[in-house]
């Protein structure tokens, strides 16, 4: 009895000494039960941002949409029935998030390859956004897996949960604690926004309104961003949307943050200084990032028994 309880008190204290979060996932979940499925993921996801280099941002992004929506559960994958409030039409979805025909195309090569359907919609989101993020130079880390799929989306929790571009700095430091993020986590994870695009009504009354603007990066904003009409046209996020580098940070720096709120982790407040030391060192970030990424991915998991093993991501068994 004594020895059983010093080696639960030695367990514990290991894993406090190497300041690991206690968790239900494990990065080894598939290796026994499938330990193709891994690599097949990151062959779909290489042969997608090889067509096109987008495609990695995108899916990068619908891990994080997911994550913010009671947890990391593929909530974000169902389709509308009339018992499935889905939450692809969220205002921070609906024509917006993409990569879903992409997820598809995983689930369906994994359960071929694992010759029935083990793994959960929810990791392959997980694993593809890693796989992504790898794909556009950026940088790995250990996914933890284990996730369970939900039988249920809630469109109004989207709607409540996930961060808007009109948001000042207070606001996103509260959104991102209401998810167990803290402010470190929310710089490095918005520097997710060295990939991709964004469209012109995301970012519309920044470059006509704002005055913590580059003048000349907001005209030439302007150029593709009436004030009226083109509400769809893209701009890059930062200068290089298919690479993983710190010009996110840097364009910060400059003033040349293209959304509000990304402008807002660098406009006089606390999070000033982690933002310049991001901008001139792709090292600490890359290593915060990945850090954040994992913590992001423990987000309220289904696991166990709890919800299902989804046979197609976009409906409930
Ligand atoms: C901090 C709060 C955040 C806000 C307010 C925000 C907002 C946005 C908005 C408005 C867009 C453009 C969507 C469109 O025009 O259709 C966007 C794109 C994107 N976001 Fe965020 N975001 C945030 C955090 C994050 C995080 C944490 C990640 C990932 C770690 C992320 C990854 C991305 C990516 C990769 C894109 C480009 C997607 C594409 O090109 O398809 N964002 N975000
Ligand atoms: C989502 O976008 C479509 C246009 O593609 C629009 O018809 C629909 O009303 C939008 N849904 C919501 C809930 O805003
Ligand atoms: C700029 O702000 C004014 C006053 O709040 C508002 O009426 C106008 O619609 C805004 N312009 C854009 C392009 O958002």
């Amino acid at each position: 009895m004594a020895s059983t309880s010093f080696l639960f008190l030695y367990v514990l204290l290991m894993f406090s000494l190497a300041g690991m979060a206690i968790s239900d996932l494990s990065d080894d979940f598939y290796d026994d039960v499938c330990p193709e499925a891994l690599p097949t993921i990151k062959r779909v996801v290489e042969d997608a941002v090889r067509q096109e280099r987008r495609m990695g941002a995108s899916l990068l992004r619908l891990h994080f949409h997911d994550c913010f929506v009671n947890g990391c559960d593929a909530s974000i994958l169902l389709d509308q029935t009339a018992t499935i409030d889905s939450e692809k039409t969220a205002r921070a979805n609906n024509n917006s998030v993409r990569g879903f025909e992409v997820i598809d195309k995983i689930k369906s090569e994994v359960d071929k390859v694992c010759g029935c359907p083990v793994v959960s919609c929810a990791d392959i989101l997980a694993v593809a956004a890693r796989d992504s993020v790898v794909a556009l130079h950026g940088p790995t880390w250990e996914v933890e897996l284990g996730r369970r799929d939900s039988t249920t989306a809630s469109r109004t929790t989207a709607n409540n949960d996930l961060p808007t571009p009109v948001m000042d700095l207070p606001a996103l430091i509260d959104n991102f604690k209401k998810q167990g993020l803290d402010e470190e986590d929310l710089v490095a994870l918005s520097g997710g926004h060295t990939l991709g695009f964004a469209q012109c009504f995301t970012f519309r009354n920044r470059i006509y309104n704002d005055t913590n603007i580059d003048s000349t990066f907001a005209s030439q904003r302007q150029e593709n961003c009436p004030r009226s009409g083109g509400d769809s046209n893209l701009a890059s996020l930062d200068p290089t949307p298919a690479l993983f580098d710190s010009k996110y940070f840097s364009n910060l720096v400059s003033k040349k943050g293209l959304l509000h709120s990304d402008q807002a982790l660098f406009s006089g407040g606390e999070t000033d200084n982690l933002v310049k030391t991001y901008s001139t060192n792709l090292r600490t970030f890359s290593k915060d990032f990945a850090k954040s990424m994992i913590k992001m991915g423990n987000i309220k998991p289904l696991t166990g028994n709890q919800g299902q093993i989804r046979v197609n991501c976009r409906m409930v068994n």
